[in-house]
Order: structure tokens, then C-alpha cells, then sequence
């Protein structure tokens, strides 16, 4: 099967970023089992203008203002699995996280990224890896992703850079595995978290309440459609998931 990953890496130091060297590693891997098509994207290669906070793309469910963004948002939704990765800054993600984040906010709304899955992955010196990692691991949950795995490394519980290189590539040989056994297996329904059902029940609740209607009609109709269609969460990524109906 052809398989098509993308990365969004929170580092600008390019070639020097672990988290980079991470991604390259399970690409490398993941294509001893398939036909693999990967973007890695970050600040430095993107043009990404900031956030200016309109929110015209609440308001109409389509983004407004043009940037580099376009064709990101295009390769996300192309994706099967996506990376997020993002060195620990001060214990929270880096600006080019978040700023990749906040022009895709929209899709928190809609949970546009169900079907796919995600890889988290968080890159510090020593510290605050887990507020990054539960940080992306809960938008990713808002967007509709299942988290394959939540990936930490520590550069400074290395004693030197070999030993680094060769955590990191045993990291990236587990990733590239559990990928191929969920590929394999079919079985996605253990990645669906109470949460996913708790945001899918809540947006049907509120976005598509009678009294929404006046307050935003596109987010309003938009969930309107999903609650006639979809019970539940799991129904409803069943349907968006390309990758297992295309194995199916
Ligand atoms: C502005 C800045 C803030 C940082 N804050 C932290 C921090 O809070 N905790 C930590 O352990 N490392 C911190 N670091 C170190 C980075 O997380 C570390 O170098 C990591 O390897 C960067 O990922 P990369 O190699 O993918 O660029 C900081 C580095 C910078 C430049």
C-alpha cells in the first residue's frame, strides 16, 4: 500500500534538529514495509504568516487569509498519519508550533483530521517533555486524530552523541512497528480515547443546538450533517479512515 505521511517539526535548526533525525529515521524504516510518501514541514521551509486573530475562519468555515498554509492544509488532509513533533521551549511547544497550530485552529472545531493518525513526539534538553507531549496529544484529540504513540526524548540523559543517534533510531524502529501492527491489524478502536467521544458528543450538543444556529449557521449545519449521520465517534472515523478502507 502506499502510505502518505506528513511531519510538522516545531525546530528550526533543520538538519541539526533531533526531531528531524527522528522523522527521517522512521521514514527510512517505515519503507522496509511500503511504498511511502513523506513532507516534513517546519517554519523555516514554510511561509507562514501569524495568526492576526480575525477569525473570519470561524465565521465561515474556510480560511481567508493566504500564506504557504494553503498547501499545508491541503498535504494534512491528504495524510494518513501525521507528526507532530516539537522541541520543549520554556515546558510548552515552540512559536512554529504554535504557530502551525493557530492557523489551523478552525479544524479544532470540526474535528477535520478524524481518520488519520498522529505520532506526538517532544525533544528536550532535560525537561518538560509531558506538558508538550499531553498538549499535542489533547488538540490532536479535538481534531479527530488517534495517537499511535507519544514519543519522548531527552538529549541530555545521553552520555554522547553516537549513544543519541542510536536512541533516537531505536525510537523511530518501534514508531515505524507499531505503525505496521495497526496497518496490519485493523484494530484502531483501541486508539479511540473517552475524550474523542466526550468532544464529539459536545460539538453534535452545542454547534448543532437550535440556539447555534444565530450564533454561527456554517458550524451549525456542519454539525447538524455529522449528528443525522453519526452516532458515535467511532462511526464516524470508521468512515473518514482512507488508510483501513483501503486495506479493507
Ligand atoms: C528557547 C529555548 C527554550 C528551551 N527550553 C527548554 C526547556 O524548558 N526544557 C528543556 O529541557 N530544554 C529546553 N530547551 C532545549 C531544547 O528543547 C533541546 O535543545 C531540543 O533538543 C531541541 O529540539 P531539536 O533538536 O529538534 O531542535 C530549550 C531550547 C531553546 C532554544
Amino acid at each position: 500500500m502506499n502510505l502518505k505521511v506528513f511531519g510538522y517539526n516545531g525546530s528550526n535548526r533543520g538538519m541539526n534538529s533531533i526531531g528531524e533525525m527522528y522523522f527521517k529515521d522512521v521514514i527510512k524504516n517505515l519503507e522496509s514495509y511500503y511504498s511511502v510518501k513523506s513532507i516534513l514541514r517546519d517554519y523555516k521551509n514554510t511561509k507562514i504568516k501569524v495568526c492576526d486573530g480575525c477569525s473570519a475562519c470561524f465565521d465561515t468555515l474556510k480560511f481567508p487569509c493566504r500564506d504557504e498554509m494553503d498547501s499545508v492544509r491541503s498535504e494534512l488532509l491528504d495524510a494518513d498519519i501525521i507528526f507532530l513533533i516539537s522541541p520543549v521551549y520554556v515546558h510548552s511547544v515552540s512559536g512554529s508550533m504554535k504557530i502551525f497550530l493557530d492557523k489551523i485552529a478552525l479544524w479544532t472545531h470540526l474535528m477535520s483530521l478524524s481518520g488519520k493518525f498522529v505520532v506526538i513526539v517532544s525533544v528536550s534538553a532535560s525537561n518538560g517533555n509531558q506538558f508538550v507531549v499531553d498538549y499535542l496529544k489533547s488538540i490532536s484529540e479535538y481534531l479527530g486524530m488517534l495517537s499511535i504513540q507519544e514519543v519522548t526524548i531527552t538529549e541530555l540523559s545521553e552520555l554522547s552523541k553516537s549513544s543519541l543517534e542510536k536512541t533516537v533510531n531505536s525510537y523511530a524502529k518501534d514508531t515505524a512497528r507499531r505503525i505496521e501492527r495497526l496497518i496490519s491489524s485493523n484494530d484502531y478502536r483501541s486508539l479511540i480515547t473517552s475524550k474523542h467521544e466526550e468532544i464529539f458528543n459536545q460539538n453534535k450538543e452545542v454547534f448543532a443546538s437550535d440556539a447555534y444556529k444565530y450564533f454561527n449557521k456554517y458550524e451549525h449545519e456542519y454539525w447538524n450533517e455529522i449528528s443525522k449521520k453519526y452516532l458515535t465517534f467511532d462511526r464516524f472515523f470508521a468512515e473518514k479512515c482512507k488508510m483501513l478502507a483501503e486495506k479493507l
